[in-house]
């Protein structure tokens, strides 16, 4: 049994986007085992994305993650990180598969909908970030 962390971004929250995308990782059997919603501070959206601190696109993404409340989900499940990844799609809505959840609500590749956490070890690590 895997668990991993998803997060349903602003643009989707703001779009009435959640309970599809919710539908959609239950119907690819993963189990949702915890979640809360939240506006995130500036320095929680920071934090929680630090690996990305120098990328040119750091201070936008932060504004962005910051600027209306955000679902955090904890998914369980066999295999759970990589099927998640497999729901949400490519980071970049272009290169998204059709039917994914990225293809199909994204604006942008910063407003790209929802996040997963890309290996069971930044799972354990982003899961912790949220729900202690
Ligand atoms: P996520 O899966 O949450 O992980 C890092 C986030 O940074 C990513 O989704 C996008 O929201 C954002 N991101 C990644 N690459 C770019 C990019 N080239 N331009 C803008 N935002 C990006």
């Amino acid at each position: 049994m895997e668990r991993t962390l998803g997060i349903i971004k602003p643009n989707s929250v703001s779009k009435n986007h959640i309970g599809r995308i919710l539908t959609m990782g239950e119907e690819a059997g993963l189990k949702l085992v915890n979640m809360q919603m939240k506006t995130l501070s500036q320095a929680e959206a920071g934090g929680f994305y630090a690996e990305h601190k120098e990328r040119p696109f750091f201070q936008s993404l932060v504004k962005f993650m910051t600027s209306g409340p955000v679902l955090l989900v904890v998914w369980e499940g066999n295999g759970a990180v990589e099927k998640w990844r497999q729901v949400m799609g490519a980071t970049d809505p272009a290169k998204a598969a059709p039917g994914t959840i990225r293809k199909l609500f994204a604006d942008s590749i910063e407003a790209n909908s929802v996040h997963g956490s890309d290996s069971v070890t930044s799972a354990q690590r982003e899961t912790a970030f949220f729900f202690a």
